[in-house]
């Protein structure tokens, strides 16, 4: 396949890469290929003559979205229309990363791709809007959602809970927020596996399994053979700027159509904690 992608220096991308090492594979950095700017993305995409677009470049800072809501949507949205537009012009497939972030929380069952959007959040609202516009520039899109990154190459949750269980003896943790955590391994390869099956639409794509924030940071600690306590608090202990879904768990449907399934979230820990070289308990 010949594929051009958007966003290799970031977690996700730092898992892509290895994964298309077989593939013809384009990827620009943010500096030579900033996806603000239609022209160079227009020049990029016919230079690459991709058959797929992989766009995983956006302005990810939920928080800093919040007060910088123009910059959010002028790379979350115009910018995934840019590329969205060029990909058009070459008859490129698309795949957009999407986020659990457009729910609102208040379901209690799996959202399904078909589930209505309503973010609570700058940096949901400018990713809602993109999937809304791909879908009218490029019918074909392939939007996959996805949620709780974790991986090499990046800040994560897991490497700062255990930085924090270093530093302390009990460390509190918020048990009302819900979700599917994803290893950025598990993803890329579930992503490529999706652009060999041609997908199209909205697909839902995490590791299977869910939990809270909590409950993940319990399973970490306790892999890593750490003796830090790990305490239950409410969102409201540690006020965001933006807020957060209670619940953001998303239903495996869209994926289990593809016959595409992933590994569970605990599975995929103990991978990344071994990746790490942390011992696992
Ligand atoms: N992280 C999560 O938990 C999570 C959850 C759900 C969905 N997602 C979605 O998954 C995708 C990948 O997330 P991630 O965690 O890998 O993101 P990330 O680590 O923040 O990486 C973002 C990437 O986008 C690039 N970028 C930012 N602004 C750009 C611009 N104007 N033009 C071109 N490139 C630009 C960055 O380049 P530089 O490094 O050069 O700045 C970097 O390569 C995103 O679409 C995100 O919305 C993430």
């Amino acid at each position: 396949m010949r594929v051009t992608l958007f966003g290799a220096s970031g977690l996700l991308g730092h898992a892509l890469v290895p994964e298309l090492k077989n593939e013809e594979l384009t990827a620009p950095s943010s500096a030579d290929a900033d996806i603000r700017d239609a022209a160079r993305i227009r020049e990029v995409v016919r230079h690459s003559r991709p058959e797929w677009i992989i766009l995983t470049a956006a302005y990810t800072d939920v928080d800093g979205c919040e007060s910088n809501p123009e910059r959010a949507f002028a790379v979350n949205c115009e910018g995934a229309a840019n590329v969205a537009r060029a990909a058009r012009e070459v008859r490129s497939r698309l795949m957009f990363l999407s986020t659990d972030y457009l729910f609102d929380g208040t379901k209690r069952s799996p959202y399904e791709a078909d589930d209505a959007r309503n973010p609570l959040s700058v940096y949901g609202k400018s990713k809602a809007r993109a999937e809304e516009q791909l879908l009218e520039i490029l019918p074909d899109a392939c939007i996959v959602r996805t949620s709780w990154l974790f991986g090499a190459g990046g800040p994560g949750f897991p490497a700062m809970i255990l930085k924090l269980a270093a530093e302390r003896g009990e460390i509190s943790v918020v048990d009302d927020q819900r979700g599917c955590p994803t290893f950025t391994p598990d993803l890329a390869s579930a992503l490529v596996a999706l652009c060999r099956k041609s997908a199209r639409g909205i697909v839902h794509a995490t590791n299977v399994g869910d939990c809270t924030r909590y409950d993940f940071a319990k399973e970490i600690v306790r892999m890593a053979g750490s003796k830090t306590s790990v305490q239950p608090v409410s969102s409201s202990k540690f006020p965001r700027p933006a807020r957060r879904p209670a619940y953001s768990v998303l239903s495996s449907a869209t994926l289990d159509a593809y016959g595409i399934r992933m590994p569970g979230w605990e599975d995929a820990l103990e991978r990344y904690l071994a990746g790490r070289g942390t011992t696992v308990a």
